[in-house]
């Protein structure tokens, strides 16, 4: 008897094992389906913005600066050129109107034949109820064409669940310094 016992004892703390990470899967499920509503999940809802974006490449202050620059002689596009920004969002064009947010992010100029720009960017609202919300912006954007669309694929706060589309139109660009500043109409349904 006293032979088997050890053999015993290990077939028992085996089926203990066993047993206690099966019901630590129970308890610790990591997945289940969750009610909407009770997550206040209603009604989605469209929300509109016309708000102003400040690329300032010049002065003492600037929101966009390059940070890659590619060898001088591999493109005559700026192909590989990419941009750090952390841009104005005004309500209106001019600088002194109302600031509702900040684009934070990077563009890449990712074309070879013409000026078409990877955009990855988050609008930090910091007005009003959206404050502390935002939304990611990602798409392309090749900006001598008179609109773009970009969609816009998730947000936080206000803003979870976000999907929707951004449309931008330059609204003045001065060659010589590289500034700009463009109109972005976001479409997007959050709840
Ligand atoms: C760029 O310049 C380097 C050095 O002058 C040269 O070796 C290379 O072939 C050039 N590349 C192109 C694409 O012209
Ligand atoms: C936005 O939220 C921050 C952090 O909670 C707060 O410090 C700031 O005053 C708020 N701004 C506005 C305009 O409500």
């Amino acid at each position: 008897m006293a032979r088997f016992l050890p053999i015993f004892a290990t077939q028992i703390i085996f089926l203990l094992f066993l047993l206690s990470s099966f019901t630590k899967i129970q308890v610790h499920g990591y997945a289940k389906t969750m009610n909407k509503n009770l997550m206040g999940l209603k009604k989605e809802k469209l929300t509109h913005f016309q708000i102003y974006w400040h690329d300032i490449q010049s002065g003492q202050n600037p929101t966009s600066i390059s940070v890659v620059r590619p060898p001088t002689n591999t493109s005559t596009n700026g192909f590989g050129i990419i941009n750090m920004i952390d841009n104005p969002l005004t309500a209106g064009p001019e600088m002194s109107s109302k600031m509702v947010g900040r684009a934070q992010g990077f563009y890449a100029l990712a074309s070879q034949e013409e000026v078409d720009l990877l955009m990855a960017m988050n609008f930090a609202f910091i007005e009003g109820k959206y404050n502390g919300s935002s939304i990611t912006v990602l798409g392309r954007n090749p900006v001598f064409s008179k609109m773009r669309e970009m969609p816009v694929i998730g947000g936080s706060g206000l803003f979870r669940f976000a999907r929707g589309y951004v449309q931008a139109r330059t609204h003045n660009f001065d060659p010589k310094t590289g500034d700009a500043t463009v109109q972005y109409n976001v479409y997007v349904m959050h709840y």
